[in-house]
């Protein structure tokens, strides 16, 4: 037999890139490609990109032409660019750097097996299509290799929200929920390989309206029927838009026991004026409400958020409008990040904020939310709370784990193993983690 074949890939972006990189993996793997940490021994090197941030796709061209003394070593040595910056960027990518091989689009991952023949026998190839079929289904899945305590499973892909700012309606594409036949037995598979928790994911994961046995179902619906597999203890969801917040959503958070109490409900902004620019189609005021309802079906619930400052037109009065919002919500953790033009959205094309006033809103914006993200981890202590073991601590005998809240929480001279699901009482509240002792 041959030795086999490696592949290395690095993941940049979201969980859902981490999850492609995965099934990609996978794929790849009936090809007899086992994976490598180390780019100089790869057979072949995937990026699988992400087109969020600024300069994206700058830093996906500086970090190919690294390869080029590897490639120059290993003709053999095959390059590929997956994920969103492919998807925008294919042909160009080609052009500008002759390194790769071949360019993938988030939506042809299960075409990987061909293209990789196409690019063994020396040639270039290019699929950024958005065929029909679902391509989670067409991946080839390794038999039951053993898998750690957390898995990512996504349920939809790609939005219709057109918010002015954001590329992934160009780059994922229109909408799409997979069956839930699917994604149940993708659930069970992984519960049978050793996960405890999964994350359902979706770029507007609420919106979930995939196909069931009596007509569509919503996320909920299909929440339910997760909560019914054995095995499985912890479920989660992200990102979720306020606007597809149903009803049985927020009534799930107060009844299903496997339903963790953190909710990732982005509202970008607290300015009416600069929601409506954003094009966001709801307001401060209803986004407020909202998170009202969600806390009286689930009262500890812990709120994430992401926000952006500095985008067009806002003024300083919009932007008080946000702190003001931030001050009511009161997060428990949040991203923000400063406003950067994408080219082909509308934003783009307005007149841009003073970058240094930007610089400064985004400062007092991440001075408010980390000092709220302190209080909310601060007032853990004390709790018992369930802790989802993952790993070994720096010292020995400590382990790591996830709070129900996804704190990490530490603790000492622990007997739990990786996988174990324990109650911990939290004793101390550090920088980012908490630390906690088991019960009993
Ligand atoms: N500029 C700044 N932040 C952005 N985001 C998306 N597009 C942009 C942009 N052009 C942020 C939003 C989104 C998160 C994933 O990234 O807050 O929710
Ligand atoms: Fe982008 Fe989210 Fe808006 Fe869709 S809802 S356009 S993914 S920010």
């Amino acid at each position: 037999m041959s030795a086999p074949k490696k592949l290395y890939i690095k993941t940049y972006g979201c969980q859902m890139n981490v999850y492609d990189s995965e099934r990609m993996a996978e794929t790849l793997g009936g090809q007899g490609y086992v994976e490598t940490k180390t780019p100089e021994d790869a057979d072949m090197i995937l990026l699988n990109t992400c087109h969020i941030r600024e300069k994206a796709a700058e830093k996906v061209y500086s970090e190919l032409g690294r390869f080029k003394g590897l490639k120059a070593e290993k003709p053999d040595l095959k390059i590929g660019v997956a994920g969103c910056v492919a998807q925008a960027e294919g042909e160009e990518i080609m052009r500008r750097q002759p390194l790769v091989d071949l360019v993938v689009g988030p939506q042809s991952y299960h075409r990987l097996p061909e293209m990789e023949a196409k690019a063994g026998a020396g040639e270039k190839v290019l699929d950024t299509d958005f065929p029909e079929e679902d391509k989670f289904e067409k991946l080839k899945r390794r038999p039951k290799a053993k898998r750690g305590p957390t898995a990512f499973l996504t349920v939809q892909e790609g939005c219709d929200k057109f918010c002015a700012f954001c590329v992934v309606p160009y780059t994922r594409g229109a909408e799409v929920s997979r069956p839930a036949d699917r994604i149940l037995r993708e659930a069970e598979d992984l519960v049978e390989r050793g996960v405890r928790e999964i994350t359902l994911l979706g770029q507007n994961v609420n919106a979930y309206h995939g196909a069931g046995p009596n007509g569509d179902m919503t996320l909920a619906q299909l929440i339910w029927e997760l909560d019914k597999v054995d095995g499985l203890e912890r479920i989660r969801f992200t990102t979720s838009h306020p606007n597809d917040m149903m009803d049985d959503l927020i009534e799930a958070h107060g009844t299903c026991a496997k339903l963790m109490p953190y909710l990732h409900l982005p509202v970008q902004a607290g300015s009416d004026k600069i929601l409506k620019r954003m094009n966001r189609s709801h307001t401060a005021e209803s986004y407020i409400r909202l998170i009202e309802r969600i806390r009286a079906a689930r009262p500890d619930i812990l709120i994430s958020g992401d926000f952006i400052v500095g985008f067009p037109e806002e003024t300083e009065e919009d932007f008080q409008a946000t702190l003001d919002l931030v001050e009511e919500v009161k997060y428990g953790t949040a991203y923000s990040f400063k406003y950067s033009t994408r080219p082909g959205t509308p934003a783009a094309e307005r007149a841009q904020v003073d970058p240094k006033e930007a610089d400064d809103r985004l400062q007092r914006l991440q001075a408010l939310l980390t000092r709220q993200q302190r209080e909310v981890q601060d007032s853990m202590v004390g709790r018992e709370l369930g802790v989802l073991f993952e790993k070994k601590g720096r010292f020995p005998g400590q382990m790591v784990g996830k709070s129900d809240y996804l704190h990490a929480v530490h603790v000492a001279d622990c007997d739990a193993e990786i996988g174990d699901l324990r109650r911990v009482r939290i004793v101390s509240s550090g920088a980012n983690s908490l630390a906690g002792e088991l019960i009993a």
